[in-house]
């Protein structure tokens, strides 16, 4: 058996950081061959969004970091956790994604409905109050912050209200505070500032902030 180099300078730790760093790269290199069967979806989206450039892993492919991210990030855990749901709900179960559910919010703060839809690679950076309803779309590489509420725009849980749902579009950024009521159009790339409360369209790579969320750049401006 070949030894490596820190075995034999006497490092006894060495060998279970190769070890650590194979089985790392063996699970990129499944992520990998995984995704090239087609477009990664769901839970390898996000697995992958986690190893990619600007990832919280930083593109590093280190397992211990991996665990970290697992054990510290309550994001990367509602995702998780929502994705497990998720499944559930889309095989026609109920009852149990809806406890799930709750389970989340308990754990992480975050309060996910099963009939949310998000699209992989999303990032929540933290999960206080975040609160993502029934119907609500976001598509792929999505960012929120923390005390964003996507939702229905009536008045109570019993008045829904006009109909129609939040969607996001690709890559959009929701930060801090942001609301979205209704039947609202994010567009891709598009960024609400801090405390925004978004009723209108946004269009695709704009800028808008303000109560109500109005748009003060226009594509290709920032
Ligand atoms: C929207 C945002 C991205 C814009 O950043 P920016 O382009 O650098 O804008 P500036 O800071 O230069 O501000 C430009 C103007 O917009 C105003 N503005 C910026 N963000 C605003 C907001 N969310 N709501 C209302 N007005 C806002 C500023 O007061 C400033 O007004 P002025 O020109 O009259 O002085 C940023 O303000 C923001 O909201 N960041 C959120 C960050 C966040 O959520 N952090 C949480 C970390 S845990």
């Amino acid at each position: 058996m070949e030894i490596s180099r820190g075995e034999a300078e006497g490092d006894p730790f060495q060998v279970w950081r190769d070890l650590a760093g194979r089985a790392s790269l063996a699970v990129r290199n499944l992520v990998e061959a995984v995704s090239r069967q087609g477009e990664p979806e769901g839970l390898l989206g996000d697995v992958k969004a986690l190893f990619s450039e600007g990832g919280t892993l930083r593109g590093a492919a280190d397992l211990r970091q991996a665990i970290r991210v697992l054990l510290v990030k309550p994001g990367v855990q509602a995702l998780l956790f929502y994705r497990l749901y998720r499944r559930l709900y889309l095989r026609g179960l109920r009852l149990l994604p809806e406890f799930l559910s709750r389970l989340n919010y308990l754990l992480t703060g975050a309060e996910i409905d099963p009939g949310a839809d998000i699209g992989p690679g999303c990032r929540i950076w933290h999960t206080a109050g975040v609160t993502i309803g029934r119907g609500v779309k976001i598509g792929r590489d999505v960012w929120i912050l923390h005390n964003v509420t996507l939702g229905g725009r009536g008045a109570s849980p019993f008045d829904p209200g006009e109909e129609g749902y939040p969607r996001i579009g690709d890559g959009a950024i929701l930060y801090t505070g942001v609301t979205v009521l209704g039947n609202v159009e994010i567009g891709p790339g598009a960024v609400i500032g801090a405390h925004s409360l978004v009723l209108d369209d946004v269009p695709a790579g704009s800028l808008a902030y303000g109560i109500p969320a109005r748009v003060v750049r226009r594509p290709g401006r920032h």
